[in-house]
């Protein structure tokens, strides 16, 4: 009856009113929200969300459930053949955590193992095919959540997921644009090809994507738990897949493979609790450091021009930070007291001119990555649990390989290490030691799920966009910490600095002809992208009213619902 009430609402999604014939009537406690709450990347995994919701799971059985979905109809985006970060907000007794279910870099690796014998990188390797793939962690993650936060068993949770798997879903433009932009190394995996192109092109809109084998894979994990991916049939199959094709995973890789529970990051802006990821990502440390330089700065009595100036010296000094003194703090020393302290911001804006842009050090040759692959979503429960989780198989597709028999699209995270000091990765992010790869070390990332916290209200925000994530959830947290309704922290025209390349990029329209003037004036150089980019999904609870809103940006196709409204 369960099952069938769940997938009867994944079918028709997003029928919002199909939801009222399963509801179950829940009476809001004083202090709790009044609805529940899910933005997503995907209307498909909003409802499965929302439908385990509404059978009596909790906001961690609903992250299980959209994780799970995105898995299957955001391919290019997450999936278990990737990993993330699952921020964590326990009503009951507040307990907060950071899950991180990041890819580390295989037992067999190397620190130059994608440079050639001049010691220069090898084109494309690090990016395709399954030498790029980190060892999954999105499948231990998922159980971890689900068994140690849930209520539900993991055959409810992931049933969503299953259904949309074996019985497919419809192609849609996002599809299409990622499918074409990853076309040619989707190709050289007959797998891959198979699930999900039509005849080896990319399929019309309307086709339907069915994926058995995934589904077969979901369900192992739904029926044992961990050993269903990480050991037996599933797991040798993966190995065999990865080897056969030039790749160096083991059984043992596999067998190691283990969630690690992180003390989130905290900082404090302007009365309010910023609470944000730990390393191995970078986007707490950067988000609350360039908080941290924002308050000395007080930018808000400036006009718009001057923001946005300090804004990208403040962008521009902790990318820098980023990509010098950044890594996974299980294998390198990071400083990160002394990257958090207000003293250390107090330091790093006092050589910014007000007057005049600052000059990184340039570099060349950088990659242009465009897209929103990467997914992000926000969830809150009406007994106020929260989850805040960014999730990724890094470039769109992935490494583009499925090992056959797995129906598993394999992350391409390896590129996210520094494969040579100096060296740009795909997102043009520079790095160095800290970030080196070293086996069974998880790679640097900058994936960004946050709260933000008053005695009043609660932000649950994140995005994806490689390197522009952080500077992403700074926009948008500024925009939530403005009292901003959360359509301005999902919409708001984003630009962005990263140290390196020393330019600030925009979105079409985002800065004013007179802005740009005067900022060129400044000694800036700027960038106005093609396109859009970023993909916010957000939540918010204000106490006062105790009402729940959310938000689902407007350049993808995700969906954002609260139930009731
Ligand atoms: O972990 C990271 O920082 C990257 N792998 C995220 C990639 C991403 O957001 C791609 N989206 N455009």
């Amino acid at each position: 009856m369960l099952q069938a009430c769940i997938g009867s609402i994944c079918k028709k999604a997003p029928r919002w009113s199909l939801f009222t014939l399963c509801l179950l009537i829940q009476t809001a406690q004083a202090g709790q929200p009044a609805s529940d709450a899910i933005a997503s990347a995907h209307p498909q995994a909003t409802a499965a969300g929302m439908a385990v919701l509404q059978v009596g799971g909790n906001a961690f059985d609903a992250a299980v459930a959209v994780s799970a979905a995105l898995a299957v109809v955001e391919p290019y985006s997450s999936g278990i053949g990737g990993g993330g970060f699952w921020l964590l907000h326990r009503a009951s007794d507040g307990k907060q955590v950071m899950v991180d279910g990041r890819e580390r870099a295989p037992l067999a690796s190397t620190r130059n193992m994608y440079l050639d014998e001049m010691g220069e990188p090898i084109d494309g390797l690090s990016i395709n095919g399954p030498l790029s793939a980190g060892i999954p962690g999105e499948p231990a993650a998922l159980v971890h959540i689900a068994e140690k936060y849930g209520r539900l068993p993991l055959q409810l949770s992931l049933a969503p997921a299953i259904h949309l798997a074996r019985d497919g879903f419809a192609v849609d433009k996002q599809y299409r644009k990622m499918a074409g932009f990853r076309l040619k190394a989707l190709q050289k995996s007959s797998a891959a090809t198979e699930q999900f192109l039509l005849k080896g092109e990319i399929p019309p809109i309307g086709h339907k994507i069915v994926q058995a084998d995934l589904a077969d894979t979901l369900q192992a994990i739904a029926e044992q738990g961990t050993v269903g991916f990480y050991h037996g049939e599933v797991a040798q199959r993966l190995v065999d897949g990865v080897k056969k094709a030039g790749g160096i995973w083991s059984l043992e890789d596999l067998a190691q493979y283990k969630v690690i529970e992180r003390a989130p990051l905290v900082g404090q802006y302007r009365g309010r609790r910023v609470v944000s990821a730990a390393p191995p990502s970078s986007g707490g440390v950067i988000l609350i450091e360039m908080l941290n330089m924002l308050q000395q700065l007080d930018i808000q009595r400036f006009d718009s021009t001057q923001r946005v100036h300090l804004m990208t010296e403040v962008m521009r000094r902790a990318y820098e930070d980023r990509a010098l003194h950044l890594g996974d703090t299980d294998f390198v020393d990071v400083p990160l007291d002394h990257l958090l302290s207000p003293s250390y911001a107090r330091l790093r804006v006092s050589d910014i001119n007000p007057d005049k842009a600052s000059v990184s050090q340039t570099i060349s040759g950088l990659a242009e990555m465009e897209g929103n692959d990467t997914t992000h979503f926000s969830i809150i429960d009406k007994a106020g649990n929260r989850v805040s989780a960014t999730l990724s198989v890094n470039y769109p597709f992935g490494s583009c390989f499925v090992p056959p028999g797995t129906g598993v699209l394999l992350n391409d995270e390896m590129d996210d290490f520094s494969i040579k000091p100096g060296t740009p990765n795909a997102y043009g992010l520079v790095g160095n030691e800290a970030n080196a790869i070293e086996p069974g070390k998880r790679m640097l990332s900058s994936m960004s799920p946050t709260f933000i916290e008053t005695d009043d209200d609660v932000a649950i925000l994140g995005t994806p966009g490689g390197s522009r994530i952080i500077s992403m959830v700074l926009i948008g947290a500024l925009e939530a910490m403005r009292n901003a309704p959360v359509d301005h922290w999902v919409g708001r025209a984003r630009f962005h600095h990263q140290y390196l390349p020393d330019v600030i990029q925009f979105e079409p329209g985002a800065l004013s002809e007179k802005t740009q003037n005067k900022l060129r004036v400044k000694g800036h150089e700027l960038e106005e992208k093609d396109d859009y980019y970023g993909n916010m999904q957000a939540v918010h609870w204000d106490k006062k009213t105790n009402k729940v809103t959310a938000g689902s940006d407007p350049r993808g196709i995700g969906a954002a619902a609260v139930i009731p409204e």
